[in-house]
């Protein structure tokens, strides 16, 4: 029996289930199915009408990637959701298939299958709400326009009946996506071995940060692991001094107290999804650790769980370099576009 890090009480609920991970074999092949190292004990939110199944996962991996979907037949997902940076861009804001920029970061859509409710303000209702709001919004997808297009293509014609037993539309290529997304798995980080038991998986700096995070930086409180995010909203005080400052979950609850609250981002993979915060605004991830660890930017709404915590630079660079300990080890291959 391996000892586990020295973890607070309530932390140790959470990842009680390390304990018997300690040792396993790596499956020989991991099915799109099969959660990573780190993610077992999370159920995905999966639908009743939307099983999730390898045929539509599959499928959804060609659309997410594929141009038919956009109105102008140059934009995808993929877009603004590279694989190469978790699936995030890298930018502040994106430029939308209407020319429009958006207003809010694009964050990584890995392991978006177990939220219930989706976007940096919480507004869409489960994955498949959001998938659609997407599809319409960033890329101008006209469904009944594309649902023609891919009923016209012989391979995807197929794929459709294979996955569904019916043809592409609306609800089959949402289904589709949401499916692909779920699959969407970051896990198998260093942190997730050495909380299985691999005592060399992370280094001392690592280790020390670790020992803040979930100490005395109070990180944990919010950014609560598996996922490393609580999956609640707090307003910590991002853009509050904007003349117009995005109200974030005030507006999809009707909720005032919720001003300025955006969803807790999970940590996974953090040091691929530069820049920083809903608006961007931070190009580092040591300057945003720096911001968090000095409680926030104060604002009228800020939650009274960012405090400042009096970190040294030294401190900084440990939480940083456990923050390194959690991208995931997960490859992906792109999958070929039906010509
Ligand atoms: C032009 C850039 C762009 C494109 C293209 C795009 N997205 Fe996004 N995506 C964003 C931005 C920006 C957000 C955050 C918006 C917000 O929270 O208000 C986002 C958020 C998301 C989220 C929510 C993640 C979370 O943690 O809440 C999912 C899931 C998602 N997108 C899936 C998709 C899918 C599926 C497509 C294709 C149909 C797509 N996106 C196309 C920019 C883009
Ligand atoms: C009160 C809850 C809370 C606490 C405590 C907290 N965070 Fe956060 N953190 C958030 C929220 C909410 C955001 C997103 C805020 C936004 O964009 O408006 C965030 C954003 C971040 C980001 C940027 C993520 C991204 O994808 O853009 C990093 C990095 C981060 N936190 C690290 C930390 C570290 C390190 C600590 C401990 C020193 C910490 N946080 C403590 C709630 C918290």
């Amino acid at each position: 029996m391996h000892t586990l890090p020295r973890l607070p009480a309530a932390l140790l609920l959470a990842t009680s289930f390390f304990a018997g991970c300690s040792g396993e074999p790596a499956a020989a092949s991991i099915s799109a199915l099969t959660p990573p190292k780190g993610l077992e004990a999370l159920q995905l939110t999966t639908t009743a009408d939307n099983p999730l199944t390898e045929a539509k996962a599959a499928l959804g991996k060609q659309l997410f990637f594929d141009t038919r979907l956009s109105g102008s037949g140059k934009m995808s997902c993929s877009s603004c959701h590279l694989p190469e940076l978790a699936f995030s861009d890298g930018k502040r804001f994106s430029t939308k298939d209407d020319g429009k920029d958006n207003s809010r970061n694009s964050p990584t859509v890995h392991n978006v299958g177990y939220y219930d409710n989706l976007y940096w303000d919480g507004r869409a209702k489960g994955l498949e709400a959001n998938v659609l709001a997407a599809w319409k919004g960033q890329i101008g997808g006209v469904p009944d326009d594309v649902a023609k297009r891919l009923e016209a293509n012989a391979t995807y014609k197929k794929a459709f009946t294979d996955a569904f037993g019916a043809g592409p539309s609306e609800t089959t290529v949402v289904h589709a996506l949401a499916s692909f997304l779920r699959t969407l798995r970051s896990g198998d980080s260093a942190f997730d071995r050495a909380m299985a038991g691999d005592a060399k998986a992370l280094g001392e700096n690592a280790k020390k940060g670790q020992e803040l995070f979930l100490g005395k930086a109070g990180c944990v409180t919010c950014h609560t692991p598996p996922l490393f995010s609580d999956r609640l909203y707090h307003n910590i005080g991002i853009g509050m001094s904007a003349e117009k400052p995005d109200v974030g979950a005030a507006k999809p609850t009707g909720d005032a107290s919720k001003t300025g609250a955006f969803k807790t981002p999970t940590l996974r993979d953090i040091a691929k999804t530069a820049p920083y915060f809903h608006d961007g605004s931070v190009a580092t991830l040591r300057e945003a650790v720096q911001l968090m660890a000095g409680g926030g930017l104060a604002n009228p709404h800020k939650d009274p769980l960012a405090l400042d915590r009096q970190l040294n630079d030294a401190e900084i660079d440990q939480l940083v370099a456990f923050l390194e300990s959690l991208t995931g080890n997960q490859k992906f291959t792109a999958p070929s576009i039906p010509k």
